[in-house]
């Protein structure tokens, strides 16, 4: 069993102490990969790299509803989901980390929800991420603490004219796989802490030739051990499992 789940890249692999591979199925089929669970930091986490272990599946196939529904099968009942993102505003640059307080879901085509069939359930999206998670992350590290995320459908990026809208509406980041992530977190009454790593200015920004998948790559690799470690502060931080949050009552019937 494990308490907080982390999504995230394949190089979290290396980040948990006595890993243990568990085979679990879902409702909705296979997770990305079945998750390993060991300690951190004194606490039981579980981890699901989102695109699977040989980055497989581009992030509209990603099966959300099975990754997010087995870390709950877990005990899981906080989530991390660090994702990269390209930056909508000049000063955000490559290597900074947001922790978005809005999404904007521009995705299409894909799963976003576990409520397919009655009983009828509209969840409140209005403040879409975890007050609690959130707080934790902006205390523990050097981080932008609020911004709203567009997330597109990829796998493309933007067409300069798309980048410069979002950038026009004041969106922060852009990103492709925080939707329908953090919508079907809240619906499994999880708390959800989006962190927003900076790749890339989006090509609205960007004067050049716009962004490239090497180049996202290869700034993510750059980022990773100050995620690491900010992920490790923020997981010996998070409140124990059986402290309350507004997250858990999100389906509650009044
Ligand atoms: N992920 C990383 N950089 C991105 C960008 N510029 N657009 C969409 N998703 C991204």
């Amino acid at each position: 069993m494990a308490d907080i789940g982390v999504i995230g890249g394949s190089g979290f692999y290396s980040f948990l102490t006595g890993a243990k591979t568990i085979e679990i199925d879902t409702p909705f089929g296979a997770p990305s990969e079945p998750p390993v669970v060991g300690d951190l930091n004194g606490r039981e986490v579980a981890f699901v790299p989102r695109h699977g272990a040989d980055h497989r599946f581009p992030p509209h196939r990603v099966n959300y509803r099975a990754n997010l529904w087995a870390l709950r099968e877990l005990g899981v009942r906080q989530v991390l989901g660090p994702c990269a993102v390209g930056s909508l505003k000049p000063e955000l640059t490559p290597g900074t980390f947001v922790v978005p307080d809005q999404y904007v879901d521009r995705t299409w085509g894909r799963e976003h929800t576990v409520y397919d069939e009655a009983p009828v359930v509209h969840t409140s999206a209005a403040d879409p991420y975890c007050p609690v998670g959130r707080a934790t992350v902006i205390a523990a590290g050097n981080v932008v603490p609020a911004g709203t995320m567009v997330v597109i459908n990829g796998p493309r990026f933007s067409t300069r004219a798309e980048s410069q809208w979002h950038a026009a509406q004041g969106w922060s980041v852009v990103g492709m796989t925080g939707a329908p992530e953090a919508a079907i977190a809240r619906e499994l009454a999880l708390c959800y802490t989006s962190i927003a790593v900076v790749t890339d200015h989006d090509a609205g920004v960007e004067t050049g030739t716009g962004v490239t998948q090497a180049e996202v790559f290869e700034a993510f690799k750059n980022s990773i051990e100050r995620l690491q470690d900010l992920l490790r502060t923020v997981i010996g931080q998070l409140p124990k499992p059986d402290a309350d949050c507004s997250c858990r009552h999100s389906v509650d019937v009044s």
